[in-house]
């Protein structure tokens, strides 16, 4: 078992671009890290530096005390399982799981004891002869992970491998990693572009955004105080509401905290319909444009009226001016109804201008 340590990493890539400018993340041993951004964001970079795949041009990686920069991907005791896990088709899968084992010269014993009870924690004990094809995309996953368990490494790295799966079995195989996780009390750094399972795997998550952390730390506290309106915006679905607040409203409904014009952030869980202005709270009239009943809630969407100083959207904001109240069950207001919605004080965030960030009241 060992610790992950990335101190100022730093990647560009042959041509000049840089991709990765100075990521420091701690992760401690045992620990489940997910990496989270949009699509080129970095993830993936990151995760093969510490995979050894690409060279480190600035910055250090230090696996379990030791900087591994210079040291070849095999020696670097971690196991990878990625998206494409690609078996070979025409082994079985004990021997896809064996393969490696075997390559580095482990006695044929072994390579069977760790391999039937790698078998046997991922539920593949009766599967051992069949080829990949006569197994399910889940089954197959889990060859894919037993493969990467029988080596016993220090470190677990996953780059998105449940993209090629289904919803469903997705959200099956996210469960079956983290109890495996659990079990095996493996260091583990998990890269994905799903917030959900961003955060629901994650002891320690790491935000990114343009080949930079935008914030670490527990999902739940990054969800509660996101540091930037990139975070904001990105962790939890539907996304926050993001309004442009003139200073003077600042002022009035955050004690004075700010002397310029900033970024409220309402979630879309914090509203409730009320014709009534909580004290301290903010309050607001919307048209409803279009409504979404999913059962067990009802998402309403709505124009916000005078919206005077517009926020740009960037990508995973809503659009400026519409605004998305989520409330319970699927009674709800009809298309073209004028509401008034409210959010109490301490359901609001504010970021300044530039959505950089976060002020606290
Ligand atoms: N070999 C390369 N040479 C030059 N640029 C590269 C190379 N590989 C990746 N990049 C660039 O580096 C950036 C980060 O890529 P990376 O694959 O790490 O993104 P990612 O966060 O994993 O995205 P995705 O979610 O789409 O997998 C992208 O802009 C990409 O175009
Ligand atoms: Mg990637």
């Amino acid at each position: 078992m060992a610790n992950v340590t990335l101190r100022n990493v730093r990647k560009t890539y042959l041509g000049g671009f840089e991709a990765i400018k100075g990521v420091n993340v701690d992760v401690a041993d045992g620990q489940f890290c997910v990496l989270v951004g949009p699509s080129g964001c970095g993830k993936s970079t990151l995760l093969r530096m510490v995979a050894g795949l690409e060279t480190v041009t600035g910055g250090e990686i230090d696996i379990g005390g030791r900087v591994v920069n210079q040291i070849e991907p095999a020696d670097r005791d971690i196991a990878m399982v990625f998206q494409n896990y690609a078996l070979y088709p025409h082994m079985s899968v004990f021997n896809n799981m064996a393969y490696g084992l075997r390559n580095r010269g482990m006695a044929e014993a072994e390579v069977k004891s760790r391999v039937e009870e790698a078998a046997r924690v991922l539920e593949l004990s009766a599967m051992l002869e069949r080829k990949p094809r006569q197994l399910s995309g889940g089954q197959r996953q889990r060859v894919a992970m037993g493969r990467a368990i029988v080596r016993q490494p220090k470190v677990f790295l996953f780059d998105e491998p449940l993209s090629n799966l289904d919803a469903k079995l997705r959200i099956a195989m996210r469960v079956e990693i983290r109890k495996l996780q659990r079990r095996l009390n493996t260091t583990s750094i998990y890269v994905t572009h799903d917030q959900l399972e961003a955060m629901t795997l994650a002891d320690i998550l790491v935000v990114m955004n343009g080949g930079q952390v935008e914030q670490v730390g527990n999902p739940l506290a990054i969800y509660e105080k996101p540091a930037t309106t990139f975070v904001a915006s990105f962790i939890g679905a539907p996304p926050m509401n993001l309004m442009s607040t003139r200073a003077d409203e600042i002022k009035s409904q955050l004690g004075g905290s700010a002397g310029e014009a900033g970024i409220l952030g309402i979630r879309p869980e914090d509203f409730v319909i009320t014709d009534q202005t909580p004290s301290g709270g903010v309050a607001m009239s919307l048209t409803v444009e279009a409504i979404e009943r999913v059962g067990a809630e009802t998402f309403v969407y709505g124009a916000r009226e005078q919206e005077d100083q517009r926020v740009a959207a960037t990508p995973g904001e809503l659009p400026p001016g519409e605004v998305i109240v989520r409330i319970p069950g699927t009674d709800a207001p009809a298309i073209g109804q004028k509401i008034r919605v409210a959010a109490i004080s301490s359901k609001l965030h504010l970021f300044s201008g530039d959505g950089r960030k976060r002020i606290e009241a």
